[in-house]
């Protein structure tokens, strides 16, 4: 018999303009990331910062994969919540990264969801003037999102993520096999944004989808495994691809906020306190773009209609309605302040002026429209508020 050996990963490479590196994506991956990762880095020294969380769930698994493979390290760790992103919470980790007596071929590891991949990556970014840093994501949102394309960062008290800068990571390692132990709420969220890469850019992708999404996320067994492996890796290769052509968001990366603009609207208004998901805000905020493109681009309302009828069947919000119970301002006119317009008094009053939406041509093809009447976005939040 020969021994088993494990499956190679799939390899696929970032090419930004500041660096090139490579997305290991591979079930079980997380046991051979001290031999991935033993090549690559410029020294067996690592400081990981993980999930307090996961780190309880998975560390064991990564700590004797990399201790195996002749690297030392130490380990800090933090809970999740967007609190964590936070200047606090980013001094004690600096500090202790320092009195630890890191130096600069010392690598940064990210062992979490996206909240310990932004801050992470912006401690990496800062210490010592940047030392090499390593993504290892562990929710659905970070492996098809977060954890690729290098922005990184904090929140402020004017708002999310204000302050950070980009830096790309030098690898990013996947395994999915780690989502087995994530909440299916949070992974319904994730899937959003997977979503929304067929939207964006891959009409087939979305067809693939809309066959086989639920399966991949709501099921187990093998077949479950292919296609989780399958969606995330599609995802990958669109935000590559994208952060590839445009690495600091002067142009095509703009598109990956489709959704997002009533979607953080509507996580800013409910203050981030688990009542709606970032996902799920972008759930909602897909098909209020999609409706504004029906009328403004001429996107058939079919598509529309498939997407409301896709996210339903996986469990994800297409409206806010259900919210508006909540003691948060979802009026009209709140949405529209956080939507970017800040003349509060005008957007009550008149409805005029314009907002920044990314809108769909068709399915597939998205495109950033600077000039989206304000009363036609009024329009039509007023008909959610029924
Ligand atoms: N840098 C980017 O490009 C980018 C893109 C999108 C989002 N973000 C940021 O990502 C953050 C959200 O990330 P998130 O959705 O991953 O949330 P998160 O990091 O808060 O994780 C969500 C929850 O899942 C838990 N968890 C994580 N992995 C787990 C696992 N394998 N098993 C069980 N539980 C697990 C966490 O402890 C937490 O409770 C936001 O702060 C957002 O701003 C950044
Ligand atoms: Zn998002």
């Amino acid at each position: 018999m020969h021994p088993t050996v494990p499956p190679s990963p799939i390899t696929l490479t970032v090419e930004a303009a500041s660096r090139s590196y490579p997305i290991w994506l591979g079930s079980q991956l997380l046991s051979q990331a001290g031999e991935r990762l033993k090549g690559l880095l410029p020294s067996a020294k690592l400081l990981i910062i993980a999930d307090t969380a996961v780190w309880e769930m998975h560390g064991e698994t990564l700590a004797n994969s990399l201790t195996a493979a002749g690297f030392t390290y130490h380990l800090l760790q933090q809970p999740a919540g967007e609190s964590t992103k936070s200047f606090a919470v980013l001094e004690s980790l600096l500090e202790a990264a320092l009195a630890h007596g890191i130096d600069r071929k010392t690598t940064v590891v990210a062992f979490g969801g996206g909240v310990i991949g932004d801050l992470a990556g912006f401690c990496a970014s800062i210490l010592l003037r940047g030392v090499p840093f390593v993504q290892i994501p562990t929710t659905l949102l970070a492996m098809v999102d977060s954890s690729v394309g290098g922005k990184t960062g904090i929140n402020s008290r004017q708002g999310k993520n204000l302050i950070g800068c980009f830096t790309q990571p030098h690898a990013v390692l996947i395994d999915p096999s780690l989502l087995a132990t994530l909440p299916q709420r949070q992974r319904l969220a994730g899937y959003a944004e997977v979503v929304k890469y067929g939207l964006i850019a891959d009409a087939d992708f979305f067809g693939w989808l809309e066959e086989n999404g639920a399966s991949a996320l709501a099921s187990e067994g093998e077949q479950a495994a292919a296609a989780m492996l399958h969606l995330i890796q599609q995802s990958c290769a669109h935000k590559a691809s994208i952060v590839g052509r445009d690495e600091q968001e002067s142009g095509d990366r703009a598109w990956l906020n489709f959704g997002h603009t009533l979607g953080h609207a509507l996580e800013s208004a409910l203050g981030y306190r688990g009542t709606l998901l970032h996902g799920e805000g972008v759930a909602i905020g897909m098909v209020f773009a999609s409706d504004l493109s029906t009328a403004l681009t001429g996107l058939p309302a079919s598509v529309g209609a498939r997407l409301r009828q896709h996210l339903q069947a996986v469990g994800l919000p297409t409206s806010y309605q259900h919210l508006l119970a909540s003691d948060a301002d979802l009026s009209v006119a709140n949405l529209l302040n956080l939507m970017g317009h800040d003349k509060k008094a005008e957007a009550k009053q008149h409805h005029q002026g314009t907002l920044s939406f990314v809108l769909l041509d068709q399915l597939g093809q998205a495109r950033l429209k600077k000039d989206v009447p304000l009363a036609l976005v009024a329009q039509q939040l007023e008909k959610q508020q029924a």
